[in-house]
Parts: structure tokens; sequence; C-alpha cells
């Protein structure tokens, strides 16, 4: 039998814990409960305060100024030795950086931060972002006329949420389609670089990390050429052409750009439609809801976003000494927001271990809140309801057909493989005439 769980025995970060047991849900109810912020000093090198309550992760997401977002964006371990002790799943690192592998958006603060959130916020507006609703739309028909071309049997991942995110995505850098692959190599490696299977063989997750990132700067150093020669419609264009305090963007700054568009936006809106589809087999009352109300695809999509919470942390220091709950907290050290804990927090979601598509008010953190927020939630939005819309109409029935893989990670909640048998609805003769 497994022991009871007390704060001394707990384990809210080894990745491998992750990829065995999904999120720590109980761990961080016991943490919302009886220590809220609490010091964590075991298996990283920095300790830091997990932040577990929703009021709290706003609060402190609200003061940008205060709570700033460098020089540690996350607890990543192994990936990051200037910051976190690489105890496991990678032997100790000798490297020490002193200079952030990145500079964009998640490690910047005011006033920078708002002027080159800037340079792409027009292309990321609900509005804008309405114009790729019939690409988007077309994506998702074309790879479920594919899926229910098969035997009834798919892995999820690979045949659906995979393709999907990194094919919209693609369209939205000006990526040709025969590059696509190396995207897709690229983020695995820098988001799921604590991942056994997406290290690169004899490197440790920084090295992995740092080649990715070598790779991807300087295929996108070549779309940005070509885009200040002939721009396009595409969000690179629209960075490459930027300014920020009437100057063009530096080139690390501009690399940094296109490189977190392209791991934010794939890596999360992937995981967040795997786990959407297993909430909706795991809760056939809901699924059915969905089948008979339609309308209700808005709702779904936000309950998805906190039901499947994909980001699972971000990190903020403190410029000042400051007391949160009655814990001092130093200048410099760092706290830990866990953004599934606080969509879980009773004090402001009823029911919250309940998945409901009609949840209302649903105030959900998953793209996080304030300063930061999420900059691309309305394509992410977008491409769930389509996806979800368009399997509730052509997918009769549907269920696991084997174990999840999940990623190894206590980042970003990943799923890397979700085999699932299905039947496709009936389709009605084409009209005569
Ligand atoms: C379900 C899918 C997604 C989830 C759950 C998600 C979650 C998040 C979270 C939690 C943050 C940090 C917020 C904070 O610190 O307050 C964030 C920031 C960000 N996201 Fe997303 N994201 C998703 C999809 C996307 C997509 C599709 C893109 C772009 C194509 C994107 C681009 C970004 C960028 C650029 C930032 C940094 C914003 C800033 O620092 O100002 N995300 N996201």
């Amino acid at each position: 039998m497994a022991p009871d769980l007390t704060l001394e025995n707990i384990d809210i970060i080894r990745p491998s814990n992750y990829a065995a047991n999904g999120y720590p849900y109980a761990e961080w109810k016991l943490l919302r409960e009886q220590a809220p912020i609490y010091y964590w000093d075991r298996s990283v090198q920095n300790p830091f305060y997990a932040v577990t309550r929703y009021d709290d992760v706003v609060w402190i997401s609200k003061q940008p100024k205060l709570f700033q977002n460098g020089p540690r964006i996350a607890v990543i371990l192994g990936s990051d030795p200037g910051a976190n002790a690489p105890r496991e799943g990678s032997p100790p690192e000798g490297v020490q950086l002193n200079t952030p592998l990145f500079r964009q958006l998640l490690n910047m603060d005011p006033p920078e931060h708002a002027k080159y959130r800037r340079v792409a916020s027009s292309w990321f507006t609900p509005r804008a972002i309405q114009r790729l609703q019939p690409e988007i739309e077309r994506i998702t028909r074309e790879l479920l006329d594919r899926l229910v071309e098969t035997d009834g049997e798919a892995d999820f991942v690979g045949a659906i949420t995979a393709p999907l995110t990194l094919s919209v995505l693609a369209e939205m850098l000006g990526v040709p389609r025969e590059d696509w692959e190396l995207m897709f190599r690229w983020t695995n490696q820098i988001a799921g670089a604590t991942d056994p299977e997406y290290q690169s063989p004899g490197k440790t997750a920084f090295e992995t990390v740092r080649d990715a990132r070598e790779s991807l700067f300087k295929y996108f150093s070549a779309l940005v050429e070509k885009s200040r020669a002939k721009p396009g419609d595409d969000i690179v264009s629209v960075i490459a052409h930027g300014k920020v305090d009437g100057e063009p963007l530096p080139a690390f700054e501009l690399l940094s750009y296109c490189l977190v568009l392209v791991v934010a936006g794939n890596e999360t809106t992937r995981n967040a439609a795997s786990g959407g589809l297993l909430a909706l087999i795991e809760h056939p009352g809901e699924l059915e809801k969905l089948r008979r109300d339609p309308g209700l695809i808005d709702s779904a999509v936000e309950e998805i976003v906190r039901w499947t919470s994909p980001v699972i942390q971000f990190c903020r220091t403190p410029i000042e000494d400051v007391e949160i709950r009655g814990q001092k907290i130093r200048a410099g050290e760092n706290l830990c927001l866990f953004y599934p804990a606080a969509n879980r927090d009773p004090e402001v979601f009823e029911e919250p271990d309940c998945f409901r598509i009609d949840r209302d008010p649903n105030p959900q953190l998953g793209f996080g809140i304030g300063e930061h927020f999420c900059l691309g939630a309305s394509l992410a939005r977008l491409e769930l309801r389509e996806l979800f819309r368009q399997w509730i109409e052509r997918i009769d029935q549907f269920e696991l057909a084997g174990p999840l893989e999940r990623l190894h990670s206590s980042f970003l909640g990943g799923v890397k493989q979700m085999p699932i048998r299905f039947r496709p609805r009936e389709t009605r003769a084409p009209r005569s005439g």
C-alpha cells in the first residue's frame, strides 16, 4: 500500500513521476491545504517556493514589476545548469552558462517586455486569428479524412494532434512542408529535453536544448533573410520587419522570438488536444452533453484547457523581499507557479475535480494571467474548437486501445502516444442532382 502523503514524502518535480503517474493532484491538494507557499529544496540544486493556490498565482502574475520573469523561467531539471540540478535522467553537466539560451517574451520584464510583445500582438488578437479559420478547418478535415480511411485503430497523437498543431504553426510561420519534420524534432528536443527519448545520444538535456536551439536559429536566420527580401503575411515577416524603440530587433532577440512561437505553439496545443480527447473518453456523460448541444463547444474548450493545463509551471522572482501568506521570500528567490494546481482550487472552482463541459463561470488559468498571458490563446482555442467540433460530427464511437505514453517532464504535461480505437459515423450518401 502506498504510504500516506505528507509534505515530507511528496514529489512534484521529478520528470519520471509525471511520465509514470500523470499530474500529482493529491500532492498539490496537500500543498494547497497545508503549505500553499512551500519551500522546496529536494532534488534540485536551487530551491524554489511551490505556489499552488489560485489567488496567489493571480496576485503574483499581476505584479510583473515586482515579480520578474528572469532569470529562472521554470524549474527544468537537467536543462538549466545555472539554476537546476541535473540529478535525474542525465549526467551532471559541467557547463556553467552565463548568458541565457534565449531572450524572448517569457524571460523579459517591463518595460522591455511590452515593447517586444507589441511587435506580434496584433497578429494574435481574437479577430485577427479568425482569418485562419478556413485554413484550420481544412487542415483538420484532411487529417480526419485520412484517419477514417484506416482500419479503426490509430495513435491519436501521431495521426491527429501532432500534425494538426504542427501544420497550423508551419503555415503561420511560412515554413515549407518539407521542413515540418525538422520543426517537430527541434521542438520536441527543446520542450521535452528531460525525456530520454528526445535527448540526443550521449548528450545531457541541457546540451540537447542548446544544439536544437542552434539548428533552429540557423534555419530561421535563412527564413528571416527571405522574408526581409520578400515579405509575406506570415508571422516571421512581421517580426523580421518589426521595430523596438524605432530599431529592428537584434538578431538574438529576433531568432528567440521565432523559437518561442514554434515551441510554445506546438507542444501545448497538442497536449491540450490529446488530454481533451482522453477527458471525453473518461467522461461519457460530458461527451453526450456535447453531442446533444454542439453550441457548448466554446465552453468545452475552456474546460479542456482547465482540465489538462498543459503548461505545468513557470517561475517568478521578486526583486525585493516580500511576504506571502506569512512566508518571507527574499529578493532573488524563486516562486514556481503551478497552473494545474491553481486550476483545481476549490476556493474558485465548484467541484474542481469534476470535468464539466458547461462549467460557468470558468476563470481557468491554463493560459496564465496578466502581463505574460499566453499570446497564442486565441489560436489554441480555435484549433481545439475546430478539432472537437469535427471530431464529434464525424466519429461515432471512440475509446482507448492501450496505455498512454507520457512525456518525462515536470514543465509540460505531454502525451507522446495515445492508441485509440474508433468507429466513424456512417456517411450520408452524396445528394444527387
Ligand atoms: C492550449 C495551448 C496553450 C497553453 C495551455 C499555453 C499556455 C501558456 C502559458 C501558461 C503562458 C505563460 C503565461 C504567464 O506567464 O502568465 C504562455 C505564454 C505564451 N504562449 Fe502560450 N499556450 C498555449 C498555446 C500557445 C500558442 C498556440 C502559441 C503561439 C503560436 C503560444 C505562444 C505563447 C507565447 C509567445 C507566450 C509568451 C507570452 C509573454 O510572455 O508575453 N501559446 N502560454
